[in-house]
């Protein structure tokens, strides 16, 4: 299987994506964070490209069911129920939400993958999954890096090194013969170099250290924790969603308490 990878999302255009198998990665922290509420029972995150999209959607939406999430330079923006560190994505705060989501980087990338034949998003948290499911399509790749337009001149190297572990794991671990491009080729190998320790490397990269600069260094350590959150969002139609088999289960019946003749 052909796979090849991009480092910005900024120059792609939704109709060169139409149809085709694309992974979004935007590790600090979109992709993390949208891993993250819909393994805490977010019904749906509706990925938007700027702000006033967010606000006339939300606003068609009903709002008992509806938040805004989403940042502007990392920090929470005016008028939005929620900021965009994964932290914050609680069961509490989004269980049978749907999130409109407005990023710098992360929810652009997600939006221009509309017309995919398949979009799933990847972080260090669910990467084995998307792993499986890539070896599943076993058909060619684009891997998105989101890349971040605030520093570093659009290059992220949490993105390009979390898309060389992906495709370290689909050649190694999902066993798949892997046909490599340029792009391909140096994201592996940043991650044979970087790849050691994943929060080391967060703290080092340029956004990372922005993050912590502002106060998130506590979303460094979520962000870097590898498999700790095994689901696979995929895009269906506009919104981000798990499949069936990911959802959370409704709240278990408390079982009834025994009572002694029973
Ligand atoms: C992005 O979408 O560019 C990033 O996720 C921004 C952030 O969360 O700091």
């Amino acid at each position: 299987m052909k796979i090849d990878v991009t480092f910005s999302a900024t120059n792609l255009d939704e109709l060169q994506l139409r149809d085709k198998n694309v992974v979004v990665i935007d590790v600090l922290r979109s992709s993390t964070t949208v891993v993250t509420a819909l393994a805490n029972g977010a019904r749906e995150i509706i990925p938007v490209s700027n702000i006033e999209s967010a606000v006339k959607i939300s606003a068609s939406l009903l709002g008992d069911v509806t938040v805004r999430g989403g940042e502007r330079n990392g920090k929470m923006i005016q008028g939005f129920n929620l900021g965009n560190s994964p932290l914050e994505y609680t069961e509490g705060a989004v269980k049978g939400k749907s999130i409109i989501y407005c990023t710098t980087n992360g929810s652009v990338a997600m939006n221009k993958c509309r017309h995919a034949r398949n979009m799933a998003v990847a972080a260090f948290i669910n990467i084995s999954k998307v792993a499986e499911f890539m070896a599943q399509v076993n058909d060619e790749f684009l891997i998105i890096c989101a890349g971040n337009t605030t520093v570093s001149h659009g290059f992220s190297m949490e993105d390009a090194v979390c898309a060389g572990m992906l495709i370290h794991k689909v050649q190694e671990e999902q066993q798949q013969q892997v046909e490599f491009t340029d792009t391909s080729t140096a994201a592996l190998s940043l991650y044979r170099t970087h790849g050691r320790s994943i929060l080391k490397m967060l703290k080092n990269t340029d956004h990372g250290k922005y993050l912590a600069s502002i106060g998130f260094d506590e979303d460094l350590k979520a962000c870097a924790k590898v498999d700790s959150v095994p689901v696979l969002p995929m895009l269906v139609g506009t919104s981000v969603k798990l499949p069936k088999e990911d959802q959370r289960a409704p709240d278990a019946e408390i079982p009834a308490v025994a009572t002694p003749n029973s």
